[in-house]
């Protein structure tokens, strides 16, 4: 997809151009695109004014930025440790299996992204999966297909 540079523009004037706001314009970008594509990033270093691999350094550290593509919908897996001894890595395999992708990797008709985590913070409603943004709590194997054809094309 190509970058929209006066879209980009747009969302760096919705912060006043201001350096501080470089995570908001960041989740601006990747509300936009589903990913921050490199040419984004530059226009952003040089409107703002800060060194490139400063953008880079921000894109990179938060899991919520990606500099890749991602599908239409994102399936994480925690597998922390409630998650995991309540059949995590079953629920993640079935996502393998049925997606064919491996965790980081997206599908080849850009439909989905999978993901882990570490632990969400709702232990108790273990094992979790969260697609887009929608959480299912004591998830089984079972349930893999129907969370996935719900969302398919
Ligand atoms: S371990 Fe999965 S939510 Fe905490």
């Amino acid at each position: 997809m190509a970058v929209d540079k006066t879209k980009i523009q747009a969302f760096i004037g919705q912060h006043q151009g201001d350096k501080n706001a470089l995570v908001a314009i960041l989740q601006d970008i990747q509300a936009e695109y589903n990913y921050l594509p490199e040419e984004s990033l530059r226009q952003v270093a040089s409107e703002l004014k800060v060194p490139l691999i400063d953008v880079v350094g921000v894109a990179t550290f938060y899991r919520a930025f990606s500099l890749t593509p991602r599908g239409t919908h994102t399936c994480t897996v925690c597998l922390g440790t409630a998650c995991h001894v309540r059949g995590g890595p079953k629920i993640l395999d079935e996502f393998e299996r049925q997606l064919h992708i491996k965790p980081g990797q997206t599908t080849r008709d850009g439909q989905f992204s999978l993901e882990t985590v570490a632990c969400l913070g709702c232990c108790a409603i273990g094992p979790v999966v969260v697609v887009d943004k929608e959480y299912y709590s004591h998830t089984s194997v079972r349930q893999v297909g129907p969370i996935l054809k719900k969302r398919r094309k």
